[in-house]
């Protein structure tokens, strides 16, 4: 494709992109189609001769559109918001568009250095102090790997690094709850700590860390003679928005040295908004943090910012000097690569870069407060009206509830079978019906249908919707 014909094809995106914006209200949230409905529709081999690219733009309304579920429909409560503002779709073209990449600080100065500044920007917009410094990641999971990585070299003292698998010192251990993320134990794994050694520290009545539980589980696991090497606080556990205590946390991690990675994923937006600091208090005693700023923030995905204390020592852990990758200024620059797992970096700041100078800090704030009216507004019907429980606390967009049919009784474990079919079915017939999307989790091993409320269109009028939608699917 010449640049000419880039430019005609490039407009005509463009447009698409934005009618799409414009009228996904107007579309089912879910995507009606049972599987194997759009991969009938694609050619088994890729085509010999080029296409006219004006039938691929109508094979993205045709084919690919009915097989979507809209994540950016006002109506879309499912999951989490993972808001893509157009100002960043902007950026994220720019940086495709530009096609570099940052191997290194030569590879492409403008990126390293552009990402440098944005991440001090957010640590400002976040209440972070200056000891932070942060580097653009792909995603939560692979800032939980690179933070465990580190906290298994540091209790080993890098013996790991050297001897592998074989490096014969204490057992390690490493802690968090069972309402951590799936990427947490996951990354625990991945970092060689092994399934058996992955202690899961008991949660209070909220649902967040019981921080007197993990002192006293480091202390067994001491007194055997193992070696606690890390804990992994959440700032909005994914199912119900919990929130770890960081200072008590972090003052354990402390006493014990223990690495603390704090995942802030989905709460950490909230951040932005001083009077939702006391949800993370304690954060400054963390070693290692991640927010995702492709959540409820507003950066199209994928967008993950960690951030650490000590870069040295993650460069310790991650640093790699092939002679192809050097050049003359790597003693007065820092090199990106080394700050993560992967070698090549797509310019992901970009994305955040345009989103922050286009909207402005304060755009952003009225939003999430915005939002977090919306769900205070939802969590107080659920709370006015009969027959309907909220399961959990709703500190901030996600209220998680639960509605019992006269005549059961949800303390009684003989109904518990028929309360989580009536929560099953009603939840799967909002989703049906393609007027709203909510998801379901288990919490305590009941089912409960979690409302996440934030995506970027979703104004009171849609969360009054969504109750009535609710209520209908109730009482079907
Ligand atoms: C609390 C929390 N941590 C981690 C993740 C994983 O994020 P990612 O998809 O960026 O790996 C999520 C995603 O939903 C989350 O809610």
């Amino acid at each position: 494709m010449t640049p000419e014909e880039f430019r005609t094809h490039g407009h005509a995106l463009i447009d698409w992109i934005a009618d799409y914006r414009s009228t996904l209200h107007e579309r089912p949230v879910m995507s009606p189609l049972r599987p194997g409905v759009v991969a009938a529709q694609l050619s088994a081999a890729a085509p010999e001769a080029g296409e006219d690219p004006a039938a691929v733009l109508a094979d993205l309304d045709r084919v690919v559109l009915p097989g979507l579920s809209l994540w950016q429909h006002p109506e879309f409560f499912h999951f989490f918001p993972a808001n893509a503002e157009l100002s960043s779709v902007l950026g994220d073209i720019a940086s495709t568009g530009l096609g570099v990449l940052g191997l290194s600080w030569e590879s492409s100065p403008a990126l390293s250095e552009v990402e440098i500044r944005t991440m001090d920007w957010m640590r400002e917009l976040l209440g972070l102090s200056e000891g932070w410094r942060g580097v653009v990641q792909d995603s939560a999971s692979g800032c939980a790997l690179t933070a465990m990585l580190e906290a298994r070299e540091r209790a080993s003292g890098f013996a790991m690094h050297a001897g592998g698998t074989d490096q014969g010192r204490d057992r390690m251990v490493v802690y968090c709850t069972a309402q951590a993320h799936s990427s947490v134990p996951k990354a625990m794994l991945l970092a060689g700590f092994g399934r058996q050694n992955v202690r899961e520290v008991p949660v209070d009545a909220d649902y967040a860390m019981d921080a007197q539980a993990l002192r006293a589980i480091v202390a067994e696991d001491r007194a055997a003679g193992l070696r606690p090497a890390a804990v992994v606080a959440t700032c909005g556990t994914t199912a119900t928005t919990a929130l770890d205590p960081l200072a008590e946390i972090g003052r354990i991690a402390q006493d014990e040295d223990l690495w603390f990675h704090v995942d802030a994923a989905m709460a950490g937006s909230a951040m932005l908004l001083p009077e939702c600091r006391w949800m993370w208090e304690g954060v400054e005693l963390a070693d290692s943090l991640v927010v995702n700023a492709h959540k409820w923030l507003g950066v199209a995905f994928d967008c993950s910012l960690f951030f650490v204390k000590d870069p040295v020592f993650l460069e310790k852990v991650m640093a790699t000097h092939p002679s192809y990758l050097q050049s003359s200024h790597d003693e007065d620059v820092v090199n990106l690569r080394d700050w993560g797992v992967p070698l090549g970096r797509r310019f992901r700041a970009l994305k955040l870069w345009f989103m922050l100078r286009m909207e402005g800090a304060e755009a952003l704030r009225a939003r999430l407060r915005r939002d977090l009216d919306n769900a205070a507004w939802l969590a107080a019907q659920v709370d006015a009206a009969e027959g309907w429980e909220r399961v959990a606390p709703t500190p901030l967009q996600t209220v998680c509830v639960r509605h019992v049919p006269a005549g059961l009784d949800p303390a009684d474990p003989a109904d518990a079978e028929a309360i989580d079919a009536h929560t099953r079915a009603s939840a799967q017939a909002v989703n049906a019906s393609g007027k709203a999307a909510v998801s379901l989790a288990t919490l305590e091993g009941r089912w409960m249908v979690r409302l996440s409320v934030g995506a970027l269109g979703t104004e009171r009028e849609h969360v009054e919707r969504l109750w009535k939608v609710l209520g209908e699917a109730v009482a079907r």
